[in-house]
């Protein structure tokens, strides 16, 4: 049985239900927050949080009237749900009215809704290898404020969907001619020595698991660098990596079914890169 929490009670997940008089089915007025667990422990916590609060800050909702509890709530929803490793889904609406009306009232309480589910990873396997994935290229089609975590991820489905049909499972987003992320994650790039991404922007998420990879790889003394890539780039590139909490990192093996990387995994950045979180996370 698996549990999820909404408002002021765990529910069973089959058993939890919400107005559509939530702002958040009516308009995607809300946002969100993905916390992977390993072995019981959220990873990187704190730092989610406070992103959870930029968010809530940016689009003026309030905080949700459990936040000082959110982390006992997260430690039980861990432990009902059983798994070791799990990834924790948190999601804050600005709440349920009795009208639609666009413009919200500032007295609406928020709605909290948490879920886990298990973290099906063999990131803890010594002979563990990240996936290799086949990807598309295409013009970013988000708005442009890609810096706040809303649940308003329409340009993100639709980019997605389109690009399954031909067996790709994410993609190199650009907006003039600059590349920005993925849909679902954040996008490195190597040339030779050289580890290259995107600088945080209202174009692209402060990726967690980005921002934790150039501090690692910088304490570690790789040649890292957040710059401006263009969308021309992409043919220079050794390797191209895509990072999330869900994912960690993903290494892009075809670009719309073109191989682009050939070589063998072991010989990669990519594959130093991942050892040193194997390390991180194991200690
Ligand atoms: N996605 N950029 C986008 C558009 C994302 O959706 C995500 C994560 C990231 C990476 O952020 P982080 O490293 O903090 O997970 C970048 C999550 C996992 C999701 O929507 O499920």
């Amino acid at each position: 049985m698996s549990w999820a929490y909404l408002n002021n009670a765990f529910h069973r997940k089959e058993e939890v239900t919400i107005s559509p008089y939530d702002r958040g089915f009516l308009f995607g007025d809300g946002v969100y927050e993905v916390i992977p667990s390993y072995a019981g422990k959220p990873f990187l916590y704190e730092k989610h949080v406070s992103r959870l609060l930029r968010s809530l800050n940016e689009v003026s909702i309030n905080k949700p009237e459990q936040w000082e509890n959110l982390k006992s709530i997260i430690e039980d929803l861990l432990e009902k749900n059983k798994f070791s490793n799990q990834i924790i889904y948190i999601q804050v609406t600005r709440g349920q009215e009795s009208t639609r009306s666009h413009a919200p009232d500032k007295l609406t309480s928020p709605t909290l809704f948490i879920e886990s589910s298990e973290l099906t990873t063999d990131l803890l396997l010594t002979s563990y290898k990240p996936p290799y994935i086949n990807v598309g290229i295409e013009e970013d089609l988000r708005w442009t404020r890609c810096d706040i975590k809303a649940i308003t991820l329409l340009g993100n489905v639709m980019t997605l969907d389109n690009l399954s049909d031909s067996g790709l499972e994410e993609v190199i987003f650009y907006r003039d001619s600059t590349i920005t992320e993925g849909a679902k994650a954040n996008i490195f790039l190597v040339f030779g020595k050289k580890i290259v991404t995107p600088p945080v922007s209202n174009n692209i998420l402060s990726g967690i698991t980005r921002n934790y990879f150039i501090n690692l790889l910088s304490q570690n003394n790789f040649n890292i660098e957040e710059r401006e890539v263009s969308i021309n780039e992409i043919e220079e590139a050794d390797e191209i990596w895509f990072t999330s909490s869900g994912k960690v990192l993903q290494m892009v093996h075809k670009i719309n079914n073109k191989i682009i990387l050939e070589k063998g995994f072991k010989n990669t950045i990519g594959h130093k890169a991942i050892e040193l979180f194997r390390q991180d996370i194991l200690v």
